[in-house]
């Protein structure tokens, strides 16, 4: 199909170019991976203007040893391109190649984000994308969009300072779980999340797909990793001080933490039920992504059965409850606003597939993903900083009281709203801190070596146990 955008930039020609741009994207999951083909799968012109253009594309990439993944991508093309888009440019004119305008990442031009936000509130759709409201939703005309600048591995629009347009970025063929589980949640009364107004999506090599989603936007909130941090940064500049008496202590948050999380535990059981799975097959799990971290990484071979132990251990424990639960939970993933604490990004870990995600689990997975959190925040700046032995020990060591403390509050938040205390189930809540510890492992070896050891002292510390 011919359209004035594929006249003003030739699909042969924007083939190209993206292969050559999306690599270096922050939301582009394969790094380092070798690209064998790049294909247009829907271009949808969102502004077909004389000087100003702008598609709506979704693309499937292809690789050399990787399952292929489609991505989102809006563009914007403008024969001239303003300073404050430079930045963002895809590619420059070029006549030669039939590209006779600037090319450049569409969510960063405020006229491309108030299109969006002015078909939002029309409805107005088009190809084979289609705009749910929920049912009691409305959003207002007039909202101006300005792009979320803490970029992660979405792209998140807030509208007017009201709402969040999250464009996924990564497509996962499917219903996205966060747009899925808030819903559900919404539907329930729960109050500990971000209420969902509009989704958006298509139909994607023939399985209806989530793109977007439009929560309310928390103004003036904090996330619980940067407020973490903070509270870290304090008692160690403070030199004698201990975590209850420092002045930004975080033990109070973290206690309303457990409580926000054990409120979204209580209603995605109310909202989509409970079931139960076998302590074997859930520790089957841990023991193979135990087994695949083993052959990767060489320092952890030599507690690789004391790790093991904990898995069997837990397999022993006959069947164990089970619900849908966040699956990805940490420290970046709850807000503080100046009521109470939410519960964000339902997605799930984006590197397991969609069905993985949506299996019920143990709660304590939750659980687990706040506690290494702790451990990760409390030894951040602890890491970060270049000093004497005697100095770093003394830091390190009221790091982990930090921790610890952060933990038992984080624990007993979670036993007050809920009535189960995590640390009652030893068994079970180490065995989900180890599998966690495990993917961290992995995860560092690959990307930070540095860190490397955090994990591995976690382990240590909690095989001992
Ligand atoms: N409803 C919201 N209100 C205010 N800020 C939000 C909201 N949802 C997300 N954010 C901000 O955007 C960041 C990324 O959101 P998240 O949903 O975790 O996206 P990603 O999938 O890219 O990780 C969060 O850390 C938070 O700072
Ligand atoms: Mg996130």
């Amino acid at each position: 199909m011919t359209t004035a955008n594929t006249e003003l930039y030739p699909e042969a020609q924007l083939v190209t170019d993206l292969r050559e741009w999306m690599p270096h994207q922050r939301w582009f999951a394969a790094k380092g991976q070798t690209l064998t083909g790049v294909r247009v799968l829907l271009r949808d012109p969102l502004v077909e203007e004389p000087g100003f253009g702008a598609d709506h594309l979704l693309v499937k990439v292809s690789f050399e040893s990787a399952a292929d993944q489609i991505y989102q991508v809006p563009l914007g093309y403008r024969p001239h391109l303003p300073d404050d888009l430079q930045q963002w440019t895809v590619a420059g004119p070029d006549e030669s190649r039939g590209r006779s305008v600037y090319v450049y990442d569409g969510l960063r031009d405020q006229e491309i984000l108030d299109r969006y936000s002015r078909n939002l509130a029309s409805g107005t759709t088009s190809g084979p994308v289609e705009l749910h409201n929920v049912p009691g939703s409305v959003i207002e005309p007039g909202l101006r969009g300005r792009a979320l600048s803490a970029e992660q591995s979405n792209s998140s629009v807030v509208l007017g300072e009201k709402l969040l347009l999250k464009m996924f970025r990564r497509l996962t063929l499917g219903i996205n779980p966060d747009v899925e589980l808030p819903l559900a949640l919404g539907e329930v009364g729960c109050r500990s999340i971000s209420p969902i107004r509009a989704w958006i999506e298509a139909e994607v090599e023939d399985v209806r797909t989530t793109l977007a989603m439009v929560q309310d936007f928390a103004a003036n909130s904090a996330d619980g990793w940067s407020m973490a941090l903070g509270s870290v940064r304090d008692l160690l500049i403070e030199g004698d001080l201990r975590a209850d008496e420092v002045g930004t202590d975080f033990a109070g948050e973290s206690q309303r933490i457990g409580a926000a999380v054990a409120d979204v535990h209580a209603h995605l059981v109310a909202a989509l039920g409970t079931g139960e799975r076998t302590a074997a097959e859930l520790s089957e799990g841990m023991i193979g992504r135990l087994e695949g971290a083993a052959a990767e990484v060489a320092e952890l071979s030599e507690l690789a059965p004391a790790i093991r132990a904990r898995f069997e251990e837990f397999a022993g424990l006959g069947r164990v409850p089970v619900h849908r639960i966040h699956g990805d939970l940490h420290l970046g993933q709850v807000l503080r606003t100046p009521e109470r604490w939410l519960l964000i990004d339902f997605e799930g870990e984006p590197v397991k597939s969609l069905e993985e995600r949506r299996k019920p689990d143990h709660p304590f997975r939750d659980v687990a993903g706040i506690l290494r959190s702790f451990d990760y925040a409390a030894h951040h700046s602890v890491r970060e900083s270049q000093q004497g032995a005697a100095v770093a020990s003394q830091r390190e060591f009221r790091a982990r009281e930090w921790a610890e403390r952060n933990c038992a509050a984080f624990c007993e938040g979670y036993a007050a709203a809920s009535g189960t205390d995590p640390r009652d189930s030893g068994v079970l809540l180490r065995a989900y801190e180890l599998d966690k510890a495990v993917y961290e492992v992995v995860y560092e070896a690959r990307h930070r070596p540095s860190w490397l050891h955090l994990p591995l002292e976690a382990i240590r510390r909690l095989t001992a146990m």
